[in-house]
């Protein structure tokens, strides 16, 4: 299966972004727990330049707690401020606040050295899409939020969401393209559902996925549905497809319905807490 990605006003997005970074202090950059580094494009490392820099591992509740705790110190070894984060319970949200400050401590204390009291820190949240940008701003700016106008001079045509009086977010977030020469990352961009399903084909990528189950979560699947765990992919395939009565109607098993309900499964973690990429390999 092969993966290509043609984004359309790449450079355009790209140059954008370089302008926002310049208006900010720190980059939150929120990748998907299953797929820490799957999901973070590294052309955004040359572009922050010197900005202080948090990861958000979003979606934590879908990912391997062990997995993650491993990426959260794979990144910190590397100079990022790391958090947890749901965004779509808001389990962790409130806490990145704390991150924040701890991030932009030196810029904190250079301000008051210099008499400057009260500067808000900029920052600005990036990734690519369907990391959870969207759900992640409203749950950290949540309802109580104050959206400042345009600043002239300084800011014309940028949103700002006042956080408080020591945070404001830029309002739209910068999207980052996948990044995936290597066909791996796309896959697992894939599985995911980062890449348009109508790209890749559901029963083929079901098969690798559940290639992936059996070498590292083993019994996952025969547990999710309650069958007996097979020697091979395809028959477990098709007594799942049995029994979430997937028939075509000859009364012929689907197979690729069943595919369907798996990768669907999976996305949703109805199959469990499950990481698709470790830091060793
Ligand atoms: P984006 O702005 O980066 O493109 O992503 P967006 O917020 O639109 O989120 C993409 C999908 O990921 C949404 O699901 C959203 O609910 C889900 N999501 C975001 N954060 C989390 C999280 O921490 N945990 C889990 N489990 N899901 C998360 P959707 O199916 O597209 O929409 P919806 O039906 O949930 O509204």
């Amino acid at each position: 299966m092969e993966f290509q990605w043609y984004p359309g006003h790449m450079s355009k997005a790209k140059r954008a972004m370089q302008e926002d970074l310049k208006l900010i202090n720190v980059i939150i950059e929120l990748v998907d727990a299953r797929v820490p580094l799957s999901s973070k494009n590294p052309d955004i490392d040359p572009m922050a330049n010197g900005k202080s820099r948090i990861i958000l591992l979003n979606k934590c509740d879908l990912a391997d707690p062990v997995v993650t705790a491993q990426w959260k110190k794979y990144y910190e070894e590397r100079g990022f401020f790391v958090s947890l984060v749901n965004s779509k319970n808001g389990k962790g949200v409130k806490q990145v606040n704390e991150v924040i400050q701890s991030a932009c401590k030196e810029k904190i204390e250079r301000d008051r050295r210099r008499g400057i009291l009260n500067r808000p820190i900029r920052a600005m949240i990036v990734g690519i899409p369907n990391v959870g940008k969207s759900t992640f701003i409203n749950s950290f700016a949540g309802k109580a939020c104050t959206k400042t106008g345009n600043k002239p001079g300084v800011t014309k045509g940028k949103q700002w969401i006042r956080l408080n009086k020591n945070v404001e977010l830029l309002d739209t977030p910068g999207i980052l393209w996948p990044k995936f020469e290597d066909q791996t990352v796309g896959l697992r961009l894939a599985f995911i559902g980062s890449i348009k399903d109508e790209l890749s084909n559901q029963y083929e990528l079901c098969l690798l996925l559940m290639e992936y189950l059996r070498d590292n979560y083993p019994s996952v699947l025969a547990e999710a549905y309650q069958i007996e765990q097979e020697e091979n992919d395809i028959k477990l395939l098709e007594s799942i497809a049995k029994r979430r009565g997937c028939l075509k109607t000859g009364g012929e098993l689907d197979l690729d319905k069943a595919a369907n309900y798996v990768i669907d499964d999976f996305r949703n973690g109805r199959l469990g807490n499950i990481s698709l990429e470790c830091p060793d390999r």
